[in-house]
């Protein structure tokens, strides 16, 4: 029997295994993570090697510089993760990894470690979608939480609502039709001179400031679920360029709350429609964005009045970690999906 075949017989008996033991690799920007995560929700040890302080001096990530650090870290994160969940590699049922979306250099690190080791182990290899992690973020956190529900999938690349129905059949009910969410609040972080990443600075700077700017956001979309971030962003930036050039003093922390408040606007109002529209009585946040304090302020009042269940990630695995990747893979698994051959590779772009 060949080697994929033997591989489809194991994962196939793994659906079935009472307990099942899932290492994770999470390579995908600039964060180094490895996890093992049973049955899906309890996590036995979750170590992440951020690479943020390498990165600041850059104001952004450097996609090269990540991919060699990656490297440097993996083997280490790897060890560590073991010693904390004591357990030995031969405990392990299957490894997880994210394949895509990401900087493909950065991807590809975690995607032959977890090859390697899974030939090594002569167990089965799952290949996850970054974005169901983030989804699975919430399970990990909520050890409850089922489909059905609706997400708000907030982060650095991407924008959405979706219909979760079941653990793997999702519905896609909005998009960004430009920029991520994530990527305007960095953006406009960045012209503000804020340290990267500029998301959680603009959180921060704006419980000093005030709601004083109209920094709209076109309506053009306000009958869909979709979202469009970058004509607000260009204003920002605008606003900025034209002050300075006047010699003007402007309040940064009253533009990052005015940016802020309209953007988390727009995100609430919509996520919650989406509830209504679906008549779904559970909303889930997921991705980096859903950090944010004063979203997830909004969520849960507007839930509130709603009567609408609110769930967020607890902070640790609302950024990017891999225990949220293994328990995206225990679900697929679970729904026979998922099981990759030794030609797996990192993939910038994938579908959701
Ligand atoms: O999910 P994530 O860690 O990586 C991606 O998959 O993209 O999200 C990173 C994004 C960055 O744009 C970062 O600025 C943003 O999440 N972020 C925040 C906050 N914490 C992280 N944005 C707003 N407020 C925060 N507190
Ligand atoms: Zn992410």
């Amino acid at each position: 029997m060949n080697y994929f075949q033997r591989m489809k017989e194991k994962f196939e008996k793994l659906r079935h295994q009472k307990d099942v033991i899932i290492l994770s690799v999470e390579s995908s920007c600039d964060e180094t993570s490895v996890a093992i995560v049973k049955n899906g929700r309890e996590v036995l040890s979750n170590i992440i090697a951020s690479q943020i302080e390498i990165h600041r001096r850059f104001g952004g990530v450097v996609p090269e510089v990540a991919s060699r650090n990656h490297i440097m870290a993996i083997s280490n994160i790897f060890d560590e993760a073991l010693d904390k969940a004591k357990i030995t590699k031969e405990q392990i049922d299957a490894v997880a990894v994210t394949y895509g979306a990401g900087l493909v250099g950065a991807l590809l690190v975690g995607v032959n470690f977890a090859k390697a080791l899974a030939y090594q182990l002569d167990i089965p290899l799952i290949a996850v979608n970054h974005v169901h992690g983030h989804i699975a973020a919430n399970y990990i956190s909520h050890l409850q939480l089922k489909p059905p529900f609706v997400c708000l999938m907030v982060s650095g690349g991407h924008t959405a609502i979706l219909e979760i129905k079941e653990y793997e059949d999702f519905k896609l009910l909005g998009t960004t039709v430009d920029d991520a969410v994530g990527e305007a609040f960095d953006k406009v972080a960045r012209v503000l001179e804020l340290p990267y990443p500029g998301g959680p600075e603009i959180d921060k700077l704006s419980k000093e400031g005030k709601n004083v700017y109209n920094f709209t956001i076109s309506n053009s979309l306000k009958d869909t679920f979709n979202f469009s971030f970058s004509g607000i962003k260009t204003a920002v930036v605008n606003f900025v360029h034209n002050h300075e050039q006047k010699g003007d003093s402007l309040s940064k922390a009253d533009i990052a709350c005015s940016f802020q408040e309209h953007v988390t606007d727009e995100l609430s109002d919509k996520a919650i429609r989406a509830c209504r529209y679906v008549g779904q009585n559970k909303l889930v946040v997921a991705g980096g964005v859903g950090a944010n304090s004063r979203l997830k302020e909004k969520l849960k009042a507007k839930c509130e009045e709603n009567a609408i269940e609110f769930f967020a990630p607890v902070l640790q695995f609302c950024t990017d970690n891999a225990a949220m990747i293994a328990s995206a893979a225990y679900y697929m698994m679970k729904n026979g999906l998922g099981l990759a051959d030794l030609d797996l590779t990192g993939k910038p772009n994938v579908e959701l």
